[in-house]
Order: C-alpha cells, then structure tokens, then sequence
C-alpha cells in the first residue's frame, strides 16, 4: 500500500516561499512579545543597538539567528537543507564549507556547489581558505546567489584543512590575517560577515589567547558576529570526529567573551542537543545558538519545536507524512541532475534520522539500505520502505520536546575566567 494514500501528491515548494514572503511582512508589522524580548540580538526595534547596518537589513527580512544549524561537509547540502526548511521556517541554515579555491576553479560551474532553492533562506555560506585572492574572488562569484550571510571557518581540524591546506583552525594561531581575510571577504560583498572558531588550538588555549584572537580580528576587520565551538582543536593527529569529542567543552570561555566584549555578537556551539538546553544557553545570554549533530540525527526532534519554542512563532504544523511529501516532490525533480549524481541514496540520506526513537525506525533503515540499490525514483523509494512506520507516528504533530539539561549553564557565572584586559599595543604594532 502506498503509505502517502489520501494525502494529495500535488505539492510543491510554493507555499514555504510564500511563508517566507509572509515572514517578512510579519516581522514589518510587528513580533510576538517574545520576540521583542529577545531582540537584542539584531534588533529592528532600538536603532541604537544594531551592530551593525548589514546585520539589521538582514533581520528585516528574516527572524535573527537565534538558533541556527551548523555547517557540517557531507550533511548540510542541498538535500539536508531542504529537509530542514519544511520543519522549520527560521532556523538559520548554514551550507558545509566551500574552499574558496573551489569556488575559483569550479567559475564556471557554480549552480553544482552555490544554487539553493530561495525556500532555504535564511542561509549563510561558509568558505574557508587561506589565500587572499581567492578568497575576494570566490566572495564575489558567491555574491550572485543572495546568501544571506558569509562565515569563514576558522575551525576545521582535518588534517587535509588544517594540515596540508593551512586553513580552518590553523588560522587562529594568525589573527591579523584572520583579520585581513575577513576586510577583503567584508569588501567583497554585501552582506554580513561572520567568524566561526574554537576556543584555541593544542596549547594555545588559554583564555587570553582566545580573547586576544577576538579582539584583534574584531578591531582589524568589519567581523561582529563569531560563532564559539566551545572546545579547543588538537592538531596532533586525532580525526576531525575526535576533535569533536575529545577536547572537553569549556563553555565558560564563551560565557566570559560575551562579559568582555559587550560590543559583539556571539553563538554558542558545540555539545547542544536539546530544547531546553537551547534555552538555557539564551537565558544565560547567549546570542544565538547553533547545533549541528543533533540537528542532523534528530531533525524531527530539534527542528520540530525551533519555531514554537524558540522564536515563539507558530509552527508550520506538517507531520512527517506531510514533510516526506514535498521532500519527494523535491528530491524527484533533482535526481540526476548532474548524470548519476545525487542518487536516491544521496537524497534519502538526511531522512534517516527522521523516525529516530519512534515504532518502526530500525525496519524502515533496513528497508532503506536495500532500497537504495533497486529503486531509481524517490517515490518508489517511498512507496517500498514506509510500510515500516506506523500511520500514527507519520501522522502524528510534533510532540513535546524531549527534556534535556536544563540547568546546564546554571552555574556558569562562578567558574567564568577572570576578565581579558585588552593589549592595545599588540594591536597597534601588529
Ligand atoms: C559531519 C560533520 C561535518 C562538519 N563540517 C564542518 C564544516 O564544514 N565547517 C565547520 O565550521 N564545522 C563543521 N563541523 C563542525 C560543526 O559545525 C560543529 O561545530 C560541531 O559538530 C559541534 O557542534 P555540535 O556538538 O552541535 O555537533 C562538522 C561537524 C560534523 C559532525
């Protein structure tokens, strides 16, 4: 039986434009009171606060990014992206990192690694790189496809990006150039910029150094927005998943460069995997918020109440039968866009956390792994492996959020580092 019976198949993506459209009307005429309460981050309302004017042209489109999805190579493209927007209208949706070189080399074939569908905005691109000319040329090619926001990775520990490519972290051992990279990606284009780091790098990781990382980067360049992976990098040989896992979170750090530069934007990131600990981070004063792995393996879970929860806004009140419908409507229409490239295994990838925890879950990933290899459409996809989920879960709201830590910043306060004392004459002689 074909599990999509009695919902109608003739859906597109026009009405999540259309919301976007009616976001934007939404936010001229007025936001919730919640949202007045949280719009110290870029706020439209008090002109004095806004850091600055590309950050509120931005916001008088799109709701601020309190929470946003971090970039992730290999799960945030296209495919993930778009599974993401139909469950959540204003998460911030960050694209995996593109070298700058990439961009350069690949000018004429820029649609395969830079086009989205307009559904996705509010979307940032990420680029890394550490070559000036590339990185002012790939901002400018970039600046025809209307990202909302560029960040440069300054995190990346992967050997072939940190090592051989003498980018992502290795760049926060080099601030003035961190600096430089961000005044000719600022010049290039026209919309905000931002940094996105760790809290250092091997042994330079004390919280001085990662002061001294903001505030020369911060004064040098137009940068006002850094996004805090609250864990150091170790280069000396671990994989990026380990980099991910073994350096301890010191949220502490992120906590006291909020209390030493008041004057800047930040997001805290790294270790977040639910509601209420997105929460709980706000509340402790945070920014904005950005998840990565939870977003990905529990979209259903997270995503699911970023709207409602999060920006107090009302939700767009899919279910998942609903969402896989527009999801199969999409991924038809691009597979094999580029030969045999992406394949239903390419598409179906980021819906495999979509039933995590739920009846039937472990049934449907096997269905999929098998389905992958026999089926060339998305909606015999479909058809073949979600007689495994029960009616009642595809078609069942969103419901309560799973509980977390709620209490995970509460004593944040007493174990801040002893405040920075900024270094003038670094700077000036820098
Ligand atoms: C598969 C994967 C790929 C990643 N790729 C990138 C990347 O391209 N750029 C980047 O800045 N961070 C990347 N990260 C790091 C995440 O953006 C994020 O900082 C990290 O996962 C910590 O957040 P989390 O604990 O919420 O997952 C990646 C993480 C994962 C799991």
């Amino acid at each position: 039986m074909m599990k999509f019976a009695g919902c109608s198949l003739a859906v597109s993506f026009t009405p999540i434009s259309s919301n976007i459209i009616k976001n934007r009307c939404r936010f001229s005429i007025g936001i919730s009171r919640r949202n007045l309460y949280k719009s110290r981050f870029f706020s439209v309302h008090n002109e004095k606060e806004k850091p600055h004017d590309k950050a509120v042209r931005v916001a008088k489109y799109y709701l601020p990014p309190w929470f946003s999805v971090a970039p992730m190579m290999d799960w945030t493209d296209n495919h993930y992206r778009t599974l993401a927007r139909l469950i959540s209208k204003h998460a911030w949706l960050y694209t995996e990192m593109l070298a700058a070189e990439t961009i350069v080399y690949q000018e004429g074939n820029l649609d395969r690694f830079l086009a989205y569908s307009p559904e996705q905005h509010p979307i940032v691109l990420q680029i890394g790189g550490s070559n000036l000319e590339s990185l002012a040329k790939a901002t400018e090619l970039a600046n025809a496809y209307g990202y909302d926001e560029i960040n440069f990775n300054c995190g990346c520990p992967s050997p072939r990006v940190a090592g051989h490519g003498c980018f992502g972290v290795r760049l926060m051992l080099d601030p003035k150039f961190v600096a430089e990279a961000m005044s000719v990606i600022a010049v290039n284009t026209n919309v905000p910029v931002s940094v996105k780091c760790r809290i250092g790098v091997d042994d330079h990781d004390s919280y001085n150094e990662l002061c001294d990382f903001i505030y020369k980067v911060s004064s040098l360049s137009p940068t006002k927005h850094f996004i805090i992976h609250s864990r150091k990098a170790l280069l000396n040989g671990i994989s990026p998943a380990e980099n991910r896992t073994i350096p301890p979170l010191k949220y502490e750090y992120f906590y006291g460069l909020l209390r030493d530069f008041p004057e800047l934007t930040f997001t805290i990131n790294g270790g977040i995997t639910s509601i209420d600990e997105i929460n709980a981070a706000q509340k402790a004063g945070a920014h904005g918020v950005m998840v990565g792995r939870a977003a990905y393996n529990y979209p259903w879970q997270i995503l699911g109440h970023v709207d409602t929860a999060i920006y107090g806004a009302p939700s767009s009140g899919l279910t998942r039968r609903q969402v896989l419908e527009q999801y199969q409507v999409y991924g038809d229409s691009v597979l094999g866009k580029y030969g045999a490239k992406p394949n239903v295994r390419e598409i179906a990838k980021p819906l495999l956390g979509l039933f995590h925890s739920e009846p039937g879950n472990g049934l449907w990933k096997r269905k999929a792994d098998a389905a992958f290899r026999h089926f060339t459409t998305m909606k015999s996809f479909f058809e073949e492996t979600l007689v495994a989920i029960p009616d009642s879960v595809l078609d069942a709201p969103v419901a309560e959020p799973v509980p977390g830590r709620a209490d995970l910043f509460a004593n944040i306060d007493s174990i801040l580092p002893p405040p920075y004392k900024s270094r003038e004459e670094d700077i000036l002689y820098a």
